[in-house]
């Protein structure tokens, strides 16, 4: 039976939500991952020291058995130099979402007006905090992405000493603008390494393949799979899980969000050794974020095995991707 071993696999951009559904779903990443960079999307969103300690604190006791690291964010608002200052020691970084763009993100940032971000984004360059980026215009669907990407130059070139993460990137454009500025990186989703749009909405409407940004043309897909492949020293593997519960996604207005928590290291096996490049993916998954953000996760040794896997229905009341059908690589043991 041919194996796969990965250490410290880390997920840099999932969605673990709160209440019953964190409950249901923090296992699932803690089961495979060492830890995770985890969205401050709720309602109301994690923007005090306060909600990103209690937050914390919920995550850890829906995980009690594992060993996780719930890499904290804080939701992007203009903050003042002494706040930012009092949580730089409780957060990995801050997210950034263009209002109303997706999922619980009224609140974010209505204008790219520079001045008004400077002393924020100015002090996050100084201490060191990374800026994530929900990267998506308010235009056409297809071009949302696409049209960020002058966006991502004024920030890039206006604060040139802060790392600035692309986010879920789903298009050429976004591949290629990796390359132009050194401060740029970007997170990369297993689904948006395999589906198109025509995956989504080209025969039957698939509801729980519906997420923000939209997968895209085949070429995109490919200009994902060329640098994920190779594991470009600037891309790592962010899943952008984010489950709604199935009455939400079969819906008369589908909310956005793939679910792939329990089955994203299974997937990413399949699809590195079908372009026989199982020897990037400890880079994809882990050792380019480590290298970005500077960390050192604890120890964990993840081995999957080349064996179908059926994948369940349901996890408590969230379908995930593939729910039902059968992958072709399974988790084989944790240590
Ligand atoms: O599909 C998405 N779902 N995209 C996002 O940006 C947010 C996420 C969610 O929170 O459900
Ligand atoms: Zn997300």
């Amino acid at each position: 039976m041919k194996t796969h071993t990965l250490l410290m696999p880390l997920d840099m951009h999932l969605h673990l939500r709160d209440g019953v559904m964190l409950e249901t779903v923090a296992p699932l990443s803690a089961y495979s991952y060492s830890g995770g960079v985890v969205m401050p999307n709720l309602v109301p969103p994690v923007e005090t020291l306060e909600d990103i300690k209690a937050y914390k604190q919920r995550i850890m006791a829906a995980v009690p058995n594992d060993f996780f690291e719930p890499y904290m964010t804080l939701f992007y608002k203009n903050y003042d130099k002494a706040f930012l200052k009092s949580v730089v020691d409780d957060i990995i970084a801050i997210k950034l979402y263009p209002a109303g763009i997706t999922t619980n993100s009224e609140g974010g940032v209505a204008s790219f007006n520079i001045e008004e971000m400077r002393e924020t984004l100015q002090t996050m360059s100084d201490l060191g905090i990374p800026l994530c980026v929900h990267g998506e215009t308010d235009g056409f669907v297809m071009d949302r992405e696409a049209e960020f990407m002058s966006i991502y130059e004024l920030l890039a070139t206006s604060f040139p000493k802060l790392k600035i993460i692309m986010e879920h990137i789903t298009t050429k454009a976004a591949v290629d603008m990796l390359d132009k500025h050194e401060n740029l990186y970007a997170t990369i989703t297993v689904h948006h390494l395999i589906l198109t749009l025509d995956d989504v909405v080209g025969g039957m409407m698939r509801p729980h393949l519906f997420c923000k940004p939209i997968a895209k043309r085949p070429e995109d897909l490919d200009a994902l799979l060329s640098v994920a492949l190779e594991a470009h020293p600037k891309v790592m593997f962010g899943s952008d899980s984010a489950p709604h519960p199935k009455d939400k996604k079969e819906a008369c207005g589908c909310a956005a969000g793939v679910f792939t928590a329990p089955i994203s290291l299974q997937l990413l096996c399949e699809i590195f050794e079908q372009y026989d490049k199982l020897q990037n993916l400890q880079a994809f998954v882990s050792d380019n974020a480590q290298n970005i953000y500077g960390i050192c996760p604890e120890f964990k040794e993840i081995t999957l095995e080349k064996r179908p896997f059926v994948v369940p229905a349901t996890y408590g009341s969230v379908v995930p991707m593939y729910a039902g059908e059968v992958i072709a690589w399974a988790i084989e043991s944790v240590d």
